[in-house]
């Protein structure tokens, strides 16, 4: 084995990888005919024909609700905007609980302050970093409302435990759909199983129309009350004649035609970009699923995974070299990855100073609920010292570049004995 990179030894990765380019002539060619047709949102903010939006956001809709078997499919200008309407659309109130996990994009966690929720977070798993069943249970009281669970990284939360909680005690269930297009459990699609799944298009997903989101659900309610918030609401309550008019007050949400023809063509093409995903990460697991200290994803029996990110488990005190020292012998060989995901957002000034809207503290006035210490400790132990994430699985690789940063890794552990000793006594 030839010295590590960060002793002065050659480097195994020289080339810098290549985005993968999801956007083809196809894309192209639909938004060349939205240009053509000189309608770029045919969206109204009254009721008629065009509450819905134009033809190209129907047709996506449609195309949505279709490929994943939804009764409806909603689209949004983000999935934040889909997550936010989402707590709209189930009614949440001010001081109204939400169960969330801490390990996630802050999005999750914001939604419900937008209706004067308050977030309650319970810890996640370690094996797939998403919410555990036992800790949301410990974490319901009586003020919960809903549970948000995060499919993160593109591998399932425990979605068919957490409906089955859900509905027996009366809550309404949210999937974060965003890291995890066409993932599956136990033959369902993620998005289709909670009362509304919530998918990102953004830039960085597995399908993108640079912003963008869409909400699914069976609900005919909830699906109205989605729409209405979309786009303005509150004009439209008299037409429809609607009673219960609580939380209907409304925003402007809406996916733009260009944004919606990408989206159509992307989803067409969506399995060959996850298989593509797919392909990539299971070699990388192959590939180090023997190292010592290193834990490749996993796929919990009855799930597929659809990799927005290639997740591992490092333990310091196994490997004997802390994850950061490691880490760093890692980008010295050119292998681009990253550590610890997000610090858990319970961290965030937000919660820490209990400070929402306006300087009073709202809506936290509303709740006791104090957001103080470890209060999730896997969340915590992922975080400081044990997540080492591969973004591999958003480059344009082939077998040999892919395995060249296979040989990057390995070469790291082999050699990690000659890396400075690390005070592991923290861990
Ligand atoms: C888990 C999760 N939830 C929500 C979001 C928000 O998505 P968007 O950027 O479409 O609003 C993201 C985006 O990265 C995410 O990863």
């Amino acid at each position: 084995m030839s010295k590590l990179a960060i002793l002065g030894g050659p480097k195994t990765v020289e080339s810098t990888p290549r985005k993968y380019r999801s956007m083809g002539a196809a894309e192209k060619q639909a938004v060349a005919e939205v240009m053509d047709s000189d309608c770029l949102s045919g969206f109204y903010g009254s009721w008629g024909d065009e509450f819905l939006g134009g033809p190209r956001v129907k047709a996506f809709e449609d195309a949505w609700a279709k490929r994943f078997g939804a009764r409806h499919a909603v689209s949004m200008n983000s999935a934040t905007s889909g997550l936010v309407a989402a707590m709209g659309a189930m009614g949440l109130g001010p001081g109204d609980e939400v169960i969330v996990p801490p390990y996630t994009m802050s999005a999750t966690a914001m939604a419900p302050l937008a209706y004067g929720g308050i977030p309650v977070f319970a810890d996640i798993e370690d094996e797939t970093f998403c919410l555990d069943v036992e800790a949301v249970k410990a974490a319901i009281g009586p003020r919960t409302r809903a549970i948000i669970a995060v499919n993160l990284f593109g591998h399932p939360a425990r979605l068919h435990a957490l409906r089955a909680l859900a509905d027996a005690r009366g809550l309404i269930l949210v999937e974060d759909n965003a890291q995890a297009i066409l993932a599956q459990e136990d033959g369902k699609y993620t998005g289709c199983i909670g009362h509304i799944g919530v998918f990102s298009l953004n830039y960085h997903k597995h399908i993108h129309t640079g912003e963008g989101g869409v909400c699914l659900t069976e609900d005919d309610d909830l699906a109205l009350r989605l729409q209405m918030i979309r786009n303005h609401a509150e004009n439209v309550v008299e037409p429809l004649k609607l009673d219960n008019i609580a939380s209907l007050v409304g925003f402007n949400y809406r996916l733009g035609e260009l944004a919606a023809a990408i989206g159509t063509v992307q989803l067409a093409n969506a399995d060959t970009h996850i298989s593509r995903r797919i392909a990539i990460a299971e070699r990388l697991s192959a590939g180090l699923k023997d190292l010592e200290g290193i834990t490749v994803p996993a796929v919990r029996e009855g799930c597929t995974h659809a990799y927005y990110v290639w997740s591992a488990r490092y333990e310091e005190k196994v490997a004997g070299v802390s994850r950061e020292t490691f880490s760093k012998a890692l980008d010295a060989e050119g292998f681009p990855h990253f550590t610890g995901y997000v610090r858990p957002l319970y961290r965030l000034p937000v919660f820490q100073r209990r400070i929402g809207f306006g300087n009073s503290g709202f809506p936290f006035t509303l709740t006791n609920r104090r957001y103080e210490g470890d209060l999730c400790p896997v969340a915590e132990r992922l975080y400081r010292s044990e997540l080492l994430c591969f973004e591999t699985c958003m480059y344009d690789l082939t077998d040999a570049e892919l395995d060249q940063f296979i040989a990057a890794v390995r070469k790291v552990h082999a050699g990690r004995a000659e890396l400075t000793p690390t005070d592991l006594s923290r861990v």
